[in-house]
């Protein structure tokens, strides 16, 4: 947990709340969290989906790992503590998003059960929906696609510390929605999650 700093500060609320934003939105503002193996297809089932929900009228916005890798936490790394710091920001994010009344995607594989559980409590106490999706895929496959050749590179030991290779994923043991990438087509994997979203009523009129 980290520590708060800063004293003497809270809360500052306005006029307009959550549940007017998210009916000027037609939409519940919450967070899906896709989690699994580098390469398990996280990122192309969340471009996917948002460009679904953007059919339908819905906001989606992505948080991806290299993303925002290159920009807010451009200073972190991949050591334990580097991930740790990496999720808890993007957690932090995708809840204003998700309070803001957007379908916040976050794209991170997000190795440590521990990290995405604190995200989910985060959201939890904020009264918000954490949706984790877990992107199953054997890292036989994971390193069969190799889509940035990046496990080629961690096998020769020229990048240190790589999920799956030489550096732990721990698999969630309760997500809202499992997908198993190897098995299913993209489109299948899309349709999971719109049937999730419109039988827990996230997507009202559709
Ligand atoms: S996380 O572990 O902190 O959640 P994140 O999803 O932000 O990782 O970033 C993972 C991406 O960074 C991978 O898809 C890959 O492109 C790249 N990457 C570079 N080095 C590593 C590494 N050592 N382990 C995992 N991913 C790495």
């Amino acid at each position: 947990m980290t520590q708060q700093k800063a004293t003497n500060v809270q809360w500052h609320h306005g006029e307009v709340t959550r549940d007017d934003r998210f009916q000027l939105m037609g939409q519940r503002g919450t967070t899906l969290w896709f989690t699994g193996l580098s390469g398990s297809g996280k990122s192309t089932v969340a471009v996917a989906l948002e460009s679904r929900l953007y059919e339908f009228g819905k906001l989606a916005y992505r948080l991806d790992g290299d993303n925002v890798r290159l920009g807010i936490n451009k200073n972190l790394g991949f050591s334990a503590a580097d991930r740790t710091e990496n999720i808890r920001r993007i957690g932090e994010i995708a809840k204003l998003f998700a309070d803001a009344g957007i379908i916040s995607l976050s794209s991170f594989i997000s190795p440590y059960r521990a990290d995405r559980d604190a995200v989910r409590q985060l959201h939890k106490a904020a009264g918000l929906d954490f949706i984790e999706v877990f992107v199953d895929c054997p890292l036989q496959e994971a390193e069969k696609r190799d889509p940035k050749g990046l496990y080629k590179k961690a096998r020769a030991g020229e990048i240190k510390n790589f999920t799956g290779i030489d550096d732990p994923y721990e698999a969630p043991e309760n997500p809202e929605i499992h997908l198993q990438t190897d098995q299913t087509t993209l489109a299948e994997e899309v349709d999971t999650i719109i049937n999730y979203l419109k039988s827990h009523r996230f997507l009202a009129g559709i």
